[in-house]
């Protein structure tokens, strides 16, 4: 309670302020707005995998009933092509520009007509011709392109003498891990509604960040920011796949342009597989060396994931090897292998996550042949400070959250040796693995008024991509102001309320919490006459250290229960239990809710998600929910997810962001709990029944004819 007598809205888990509106199908989402003289396009994509259109025979299309028109790159107007995205230039940006095809999906025309049936219709009836030539779309390691990856998010680790530990070390692990391609599978396909008026362009889009993409889309169309006005009000998922400036966006705002209407593009599910980029495949070789007491001597993580020709894009694998554990040498490389594909986008904690299957991974393996409890060999190398960096830690919770979960999980009554717990036909198994996501602010805009009527109006460009944000700043503001959350009227989703860097890398709360505390600041220090409405706003620009002198991370240890049937390979995870260590929880209903989403993620990723190209055409042939496996109600267990006492001292509230920890350590957790009941380690995402009961099955098979 605060010096007015107000309850403090921080700490309370209160159900989402929306969550009325979606449940009862109110809440209007992009495709839900009706807009007067609205058409609608359908988009159309390239077949090959690299080479020129022909041919675009569009005789019949155009005369079937309802078509306005069709867009390709012999009519469409130029956009910049010097636009640039998170890592750089992007020539995947501009769209309908020339005949080349530089990957599979690209878009090829856009039909525009009166219904979205008509333009479906009439794309279908489209004849387009290609002359395809040789493409590369198999990724490996070995793959002669193979490059350093960019080092924007700094240079990679080396410190110590590598080789001279690994030589010293009783045991090392030196393995190599595979996770395959992955596509977002968002609820809400991506859709976008845009129209022209007095020469600003304005679009409501599914996105998570209208104001970093009415940057983008501006760039493109040559445009200044402000005449670019992006809406996303409520948005179905994003998971990193609505970060980008769209291809339903771009082309629906070239369409309205072109045929001065409103244009609508919604994608279908395959679109969004075929449009939208994916998290790339990664090859990871880690080497661990150890003395025999389980103390970490060296560790060398290199990450390769496959790239695209047109843009930079990184997947930040080798995090984890960093963070985790101490040792005295510590080297960590990233790979990248430019492929005629769409660029990779980020997707459920990017590389953190992969990069955790691996490292962790190898990490059970070292305590595996050291016949070490997986955990104690954890616990054993907690470093003091960052053990690359050597800067000490800004709140690091790890080892309670190890212990409390733990406890709560019932570790000290496992037998560590694999294969020997069965129930009936089932083997029964249990793993951990930890992991560690970077933390911080970015800079953004709050502006707040203090109304005459008594209540405030909050406007920041954040993004809802249904983690309940809203409700959360709804919060943070009242606390902030010193009033009840009822005289809060909290404005989002808006590239006009000012910079923002939207809902991405497990930082939009904490950035959006951070302007408007500091908003409040001002206002409170300006406020007077109470009958006059006041109004304060704050960019954060200037507040952001970019060089705090602790490293600031969020942590999770992650315990899984597996039952592997050896007869048909099939793994069903029994039971999932993450603590996690996040700075001060604003709404743990809410951060709950989230984290246990952010592991039926990594559910997903470790027992179905595989995304699977013909190499003859370099084309997806899991490019819709029945060829691409997610994981349904059926397949997600009791999951428990909580937190340990926890504030960040860099953060003016002590929060920090957890939209992706909850994926990153998950799919590890279940791999060690699948070597812990079968005895056989599965290197290769997804687990699927095949990968598994080759392995699993046949050592059952020569065991039962004496083999083994
Ligand atoms: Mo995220 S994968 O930073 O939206």
């Amino acid at each position: 309670m605060n010096a007015n007598g107000i309850t403090a809205a921080v700490g309370e888990p209160r159900p989402r302020v929306e969550g009325r509106l979606k449940v009862t199908g109110s809440a209007a989402y992009v495709a839900d707005l009706p807009m007067p003289g609205l058409v609608y396009g359908w988009m159309v994509t390239a077949t090959v995998s690299r080479g020129r259109i022909r041919d675009i025979d569009a005789t019949d299309a155009l005369a079937m009933p309802g078509v306005l028109g069709m867009l390709d790159h012999r009519n469409a107007r130029r956009l910049n092509p010097d636009v640039a995205h998170h890592f750089g230039p992007d020539r995947s940006l501009p769209m309908l520009q020339h005949e080349v095809i530089e990957y599979a999906g690209r878009p090829v025309a856009l039909v525009v007509a009166e219904t979205p049936e008509q333009a479906r219709a009439a794309a279908s009836a489209l004849r387009v011709t290609y002359d395809a030539e040789p493409h590369e779309t198999a990724f490996s390691m070995n793959h002669p392109a193979i490059r350093p990856a960019s080092t924007l998010f700094g240079p990679e680790a080396n410190i110590g003498d590598l080789e001279a530990e690994l030589a010293a070390s009783t045991v090392v692990v030196d393995e190599v891990y595979h996770t395959p391609e992955e596509n977002h599978s968002a609820m809400e396909p991506h859709v976008a509604t845009a129209w022209w008026k007095d020469g600003d362009l304005y679009a409501l889009d599914s996105n998570q960040a209208p104001f970093s993409i009415s940057q983008v889309l501006a760039s493109l169309f040559f445009m200044d920011r402000e005449r670019v006005h992006i809406r996303a009000e409520h948005v179905g998922g994003g998971f990193g796949a609505k970060t980008i400036c769209g291809a339903q966006l771009i082309l629906a705002a070239m369409a309205a342009e072109h045929f001065e209407r409103p244009v609508r593009v919604a994608l279908t599910r395959q679109q969004v597989f075929l449009a939208i980029g994916s998290r790339p495949p990664t090859e990871q070789r880690v080497r661990i060396g150890a003395d025999a007491d389980g103390r970490l001597r060296a560790v060398h993580h290199h990450a390769a994931f496959a790239q695209s020709t047109l843009a930079e894009y990184i997947e930040w694998c080798t995090e984890q090897a960093r963070t985790l554990y101490a040792a005295p040498a510590i080297r960590t490389e990233l790979s990248a292998v430019p492929l005629d594909l769409l660029p990779p986008c980020t997707m459920r904690g990017p590389g953190a996550t992969p990069g955790s299957f691996a490292y962790e991974s190898a990490i059970d393996e070292v305590a595996e042949r050291l016949q070490m409890d997986p955990l104690q060999l954890r616990l054993l190398n907690q470093p003091a400070v960052s053990p690359v960096s050597g800067r000490p830690w800004s709140t690091r919770r790890l080892v309670t959250c190890f212990e409390e979960g733990a406890r709560r999980f019932g570790w000290a009554q496992r037998d560590p040796r694999p294969r020997v717990r069965r129930e009936g036909n089932l083997l029964v198994g249990t793993g951990v693995a930890a992991a560690a996501f970077v933390a911080g602010s970015f800079p953004a805009t709050a502006t707040i008024t203090a109304e005459a009527d008594g209540t405030f109006s909050v406007k920041i460009g954040a993004s809802d991509i249904g983690t309940g944000a809203r409700t959360a700043l709804i919060a943070v503001a009242a606390d902030a102001l010193g009033v009840g959350t009822e005289r809060i009227r909290l404005h989002i989703g808006d590239s006009d309320l000012g910079a923002n860097p939207g809902a991405g890398g497990s930082r939009g709360t904490t950035s959006c919490a951070f302007a408007i505390t500091e908003t409040a600041k001002a206002l409170r220090e300006k406020l007077g006459d109470p009958a006059r409405p006041v109004t304060a706003s704050v960019d954060t620009t200037p507040l952001i250290n970019w060089q705090p002198a602790e490293e600031r991370n969020t942590y999770s240890a992650v315990f899984a229960e597996v039952t592997v049937d050896p007869a048909t390979g099939e793994v069903r995870v029994r039971r999932l239990l993450g603590m996690f260590a996040v700075g001060r929880v604003i709404n743990a209903l809410l951060a709950r809710s989230q984290l246990i989403g952010g592991m039926i993620g990594g559910l997903s990723m470790a027992l179905h998600e595989e995304s699977v190209r013909d190499p003859l055409t370099g084309r997806l042939v899991t490019a819709d929910w029945a060829g691409y496996h997610i994981s349904a109600h059926a397949d997600v267990p009791n999951i428990e997810a909580d937190f340990v006492a926890d504030y960040e001292p860099q953060d003016p509230s002590g929060f920090n962001g957890l939209g992706e920890i909850g994926n990153t350590g998950t799919a590890a957790a279940i791999a060690n709990a699948v070597w812990h009941a079968t005895g056989t380690r599965q290197r290769t995402l997804p687990m699927s029944l095949g990968r598994v009961i080759e392995t699993v099955a046949s050592r059952d098979r020569q065991e039962a004819i004496g083999v083994a």
